[in-house]
């Protein structure tokens, strides 16, 4: 039987970290779709496309060729036949993403990609729409959140520890902008599916965020 568990959640909530992990401990698939989001807003930063340009975004949009394969289990993104899933985590690539993921063309692509993952295997899907839009017959959907000051402390250790010198309030407010955008825009707004569990990361450890979700699944299988 094919069961689908839908993560929805801001921008550094710890979506990928979790997903991933309860991906694992189920030998689900997971299916991480910002970095679809990323790769489609990387080939347009390539093309020196600004987003405000609907009709170029959407043109473009039409030669990129997303597909998804797994190497060692982890999620590989290839864009017209080349991996890009190694450029994908800047911060220019995700506000790029943030910005052009608002164009229907590009949505309407991706969520097809993505519904069509769900169909075939069993998956643990995270993003913005996946409980309201892309999957919306998921077994489990959790609204995964964190407050902005939590996240923005997640970002500035991750960083820190890569040696990227960066500031906590800037981060801190780069992720108060994302968020209203996220939340904002006409389609597929970022919100909290109505059958959705609420979990608030931002007391909590990683184990017991996995567990907490392990056990919603257990009640529902
Ligand atoms: O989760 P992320 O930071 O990798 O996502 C990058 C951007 O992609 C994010 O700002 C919003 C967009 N996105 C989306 O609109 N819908 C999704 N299902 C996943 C991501």
């Amino acid at each position: 039987m094919i069961v689908n568990i839908a993560i929805d959640g801001p921008a550094g909530a710890g979506k990928s970290t979790i997903a991933k992990r309860v991906a694992n401990e189920l030998s689900y698939v997971y299916v991480d779709t910002g970095a679809m989001y990323r790769a489609m807003a990387y080939y347009f930063l390539e093309k020196g496309i600004s987003p405000e340009v609907t009709e170029q975004i959407e043109n473009a949009c039409q030669d990129a060729d997303i597909t998804i394969d797994y190497r060692n289990g982890e999620q590989q993104v290839f864009l017209n036949g080349q991996n890009v899933t190694g450029f994908l985590r800047t911060e220019e690539v995700g506000n790029m993403a943030s910005a052009t993921s608002a164009n229907p063309k590009v949505r309407e692509k991706l969520v097809a990609l993505q519904q069509k993952m769900g169909a075939e295997k069993s998956v643990v899907m995270d993003g913005r729409d996946i409980g309201t839009k892309v999957l919306p017959d998921a077994l489990v959907k959790i609204y995964l959140t964190a407050s902005a000051r939590t996240r923005a402390m997640r970002r500035y250790r991750e960083l820190n520890a890569n040696g990227v010198p960066c500031d906590l309030d800037q981060i801190e407010k780069d992720i108060i902008e994302r968020d209203r955008r996220d939340m904002s825009r006409s389609i597929s707004p970022l919100r909290q599916a109505e059958d959705a569990v609420l979990v608030d990361s931002s007391e909590m450890t990683i184990d017991e965020v996995v567990d907490r979700i392990l056990s919603i699944y257990k009640e529902k299988v």
